[in-house]
């Protein structure tokens, strides 16, 4: 895919799966600009590739305008848009589906949602114009499910299902949406918390994870599953919801046991 003159937006593109994106699409020749939380990490990565960096919380949606703002009059009409800031938070210290506090529900629903319909509302009909992608990195727990992380689970769901909205709505006026469902990536959000479902599957690098991005927006794919075993699960649960719900029961009993520690 060449994207040679093409600008790139990259959210929580300062570390991990972010960064590895940015910098695949940077290497196909787009002007790439990083959104992130981390002031410094976004500046740095940023000027070495060549863009810009800078502070935001997608979670604002005044922050993020003023960023599109700033990128559509430096580098151009935005051609490619990575909603990919995210965060998990588990249930602890309860462990009970609905324990975790309302800050932590609210900051989940406010990044892993509304940080990608803040995007839309903003630049999905200019970017369709231009029959270019939007790309939103949701997860296998949004799928499935990720035990021990209801609102995790929930507002990446959430995520997935405002991403088959887009391309519903706006892929006949050209906008190419793309679903990223990762289960474990060896990034700093899994750090601690490696032994959970999501590393099951083995872990991939980021760097990985970016070249498969590519390859299925090169190949205009809207659902981009990156580990071997998702979709055998996907099928499983599309078939027979309680058999699935009951083999999650039992990976969660295992877990436990695994572990030493609930979840
Ligand atoms: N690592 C995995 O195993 C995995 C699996 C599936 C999906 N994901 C998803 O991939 C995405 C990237 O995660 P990662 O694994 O690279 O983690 P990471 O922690 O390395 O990167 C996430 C980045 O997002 C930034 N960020 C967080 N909140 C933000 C906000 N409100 N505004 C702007 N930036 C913000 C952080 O500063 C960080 O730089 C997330 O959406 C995550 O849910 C990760």
């Amino acid at each position: 895919m060449d994207l040679s003159g093409k600008t790139a937006i990259v959210t929580g593109g300062a570390s991990g799966i972010g960064l590895a994106v940015a910098k695949a699409l940077h290497a196909r020749g787009a002007r790439i600009a990083i959104a992130d939380l981390n002031a410094t990490a976004a500046s740095d990565a940023g000027k070495a590739l060549g863009g810009v960096g800078e502070a935001v919380n997608v979670g604002d949606e005044a922050a993020l305008v003023r960023f599109i703002n700033k990128v559509e009059r430096t580098l151009g009409p935005v051609d490619v848009y990575i909603s990919n800031a995210g965060l998990g938070v588990t249930d602890g210290p309860g462990w009970g589906a609905g324990d975790a506090p309302n800050a932590a529900w609210n900051l989940c629903w406010q990044v892993n949602v509304m940080g990608s319909v803040f995007a839309a509302r903003h630049l999905a009909r200019k970017i369709a114009a231009r029959q270019g992608h939007f790309v939103i990195t949701a997860s296998a727990a949004g799928l499935l499910a990720q035990i021990g992380d209801a609102p995790y689970s929930a507002t990446k769901a959430a995520a997935v299902s405002f991403a088959e909205c887009l391309a519903i709505t706006h892929g006949d006026e050209g906008l190419n949406v793309h679903c990223l469902c990762p289960e474990g990536v060896r990034t700093p959000l899994v750090e601690g918390i490696e032994g959970g479902a999501q590393g099951l599957g083995g872990y991939l690098e980021a760097e990985e994870v970016a070249q498969i991005l590519l390859k299925a927006m090169e190949d205009r794919r809207f659902l981009v599953m990156t580990h071997e075993n998702t979709p055998g699960y996907v099928a499983t649960k599309g078939q027979d919801r309680d058999r699935w719900v009951g083999g999650m029961r039992k990976l969660r009993r295992m877990l436990i046991e695994k572990l030493g520690r609930p979840m």
